[in-house]
């Protein structure tokens, strides 16, 4: 007979709750999972001291983590679109979901070297579901604002929304619940909790093998609201791993794309480690598409990061780090980490996979359509001119990480799985 493990007081309540009322939907586990105030993920990495739950010491990489780079060209793209709107006189920048508030650092910080006459009309304002508790520079969501003129910006945001899992039995579309039993959290089959999610699978069906498992996001639905209710006129940048739904529920990816990262490692087990590790699921941008539709905004494009970044002249940062390096102004040491952490950003087989998709609404000026942003047309690049960020002392380690190309690199033996961006993504064309 095996001894029940000892459990913690989220898994307790978990087990307790289950007991009385049944099995539990997928994501009100991943609700309880990432976000309990006291014992969820996220919650419990930032408010332990020096923890966080992204970078080196944390479980994965996001873009801000690697390079200020990434924050400089969305200014440049950010300055760009308050010109197109006719300079107004104020232009406030919302980001979702800021986490640790690298990101907003690094835009407000560029904005207010490099581009003087946005900076006297931009504000911004980070927000969070879990800020840090004696953050300052984040805040809740519920302090978000209403109504702003300008643009709400997310990264890595939607692929952290609880999402309900699915699987095809007998060419049905049957929802995956957590149950517990026998001392241990399992899965349960059974009828779906939603008529969406049927719904959302139900044109695929057809194609779908037996036993096809994947997720439905029904939280992009919220999501959208309070956009369209922060947000009266502007641009949409949501910047995240995903596909169109028939790419999302295409044959090959029989598992879903459910995945869970720990300590730089990745498994598809997210009933281990309750808490104490991160869960994500590919972005479905159809539903970003017809929810933000809905409120009125239209997509006006969908750039992999990678011809974002170079869109708006990443290759110029490139040359400027060069030239800083052969004039000595940056030691080679310091110069090759940029250069790599700069790199990362654009990588194909990384972070340059990812899809800045943006939408706008009442962007014209005297009934005109807005000009074609840069980032998603090319053309000319607005990196010239304009120098390029460099790594601080502090998240220079980040860069010799990146340097080895795989951002998961970093040996856990007692993990187990050393996973590749190949297995995160090897069911893609
Ligand atoms: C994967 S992290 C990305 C953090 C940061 N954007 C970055 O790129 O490093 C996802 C973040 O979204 C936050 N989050 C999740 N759901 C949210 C919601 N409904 N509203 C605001 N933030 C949310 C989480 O607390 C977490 O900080």
């Amino acid at each position: 007979m095996t001894t029940p493990l000892a459990r913690n007081n989220l898994e307790q309540r978990l087990i307790d709750h289950i007991a009385q009322y049944g099995p539990i939907t997928f994501q009100a586990f991943m609700e309880a999972a990432l976000y309990d105030e006291v014992y969820g993920y996220y919650p419990s990495r930032r408010n332990q001291s020096g923890s966080t739950p992204v970078g080196t010491d944390g479980d994965y990489f996001t873009s801000p983590s690697s390079h200020p780079a990434f924050g400089a060209l969305l200014a440049l793209q950010l300055d760009e679109m308050w010109r197109y709107m006719g300079s107004p006189s104020e232009f406030t920048i919302v980001e979702m979901g800021a986490g640790d508030g690298v990101l907003s650092a690094d835009i407000s910080q560029y904005i207010s070297q490099e581009l003087p006459k946005f900076a006297k009309s931009a504000s911004y304002i980070a927000t969070d579901l879990a800020p840090r508790s004696n953050s300052t520079s984040v805040v809740q969501t519920s302090r978000l604002p209403t109504g702003i003129t300008g643009c709400v910006i997310s990264n890595e945001l939607l692929d952290a929304f609880p999402v309900n899992r699915f699987i095809v039995q007998n060419g049905e579309v049957r929802e995956i619940y957590v149950d517990y039993r026998d001392g241990i959290f399992v899965e349960s089959i059974g009828d779906v909790s939603e008529p969406e999610i049927a719904a959302r699978v139900d044109p695929f069906l057809g194609s779908l093998p037996e036993n096809y498992r994947g997720e439905v996001n029904l939280r992009i639905g919220y999501w959208a609201d309070s956009v369209a209710a922060t947000l009266a006129r502007g641009y949409v940048i949501t910047i995240d791993y995903g596909n169109d739904r028939p790419r999302l529920y295409k044959p090959a990816r029989a598992e879903g794309s459910l995945r869970c990262y720990y300590q730089h490692t990745l498994s598809r087990t997210p009933l281990n480690r309750i808490g104490k590790q991160d869960i994500t699921a590919h972005v479905d941008f159809t539903a970003v598409d017809h929810t933000l539709g809905v409120m009125g905004f239209s997509r006006i494009g969908k750039p992999s990061q990678q011809q974002f970044l170079l869109n708006l002249g990443i290759d110029g940062f490139l040359n400027d780090i060069e030239q800083r390096a052969v004039s000595r102004e940056l030691s080679r040491s310091e110069s090759q980490e940029d250069l790599a952490g700069i790199g990362s950003l654009i990588d194909p087989e990384g972070l340059g996979r990812f899809r800045v998709v943006v939408h706008s609404k009442g962007v014209e000026v005297d009934g005109e359509p807005s000009q074609p942003l840069s980032g998603i047309k090319g053309g000319k690049p607005d990196t010239p001119g304009h120098k390029a960020p460099t790594l601080n002392q502090a998240s220079v380690e980040h860069a010799r990480l990146l340097r080895a190309s795989n951002p998961f690199t970093q040996d856990h033996p007692q993990t187990g799985v050393m996973p590749s961006w190949e297995d995160l993504f090897s069911d893609e064309p």
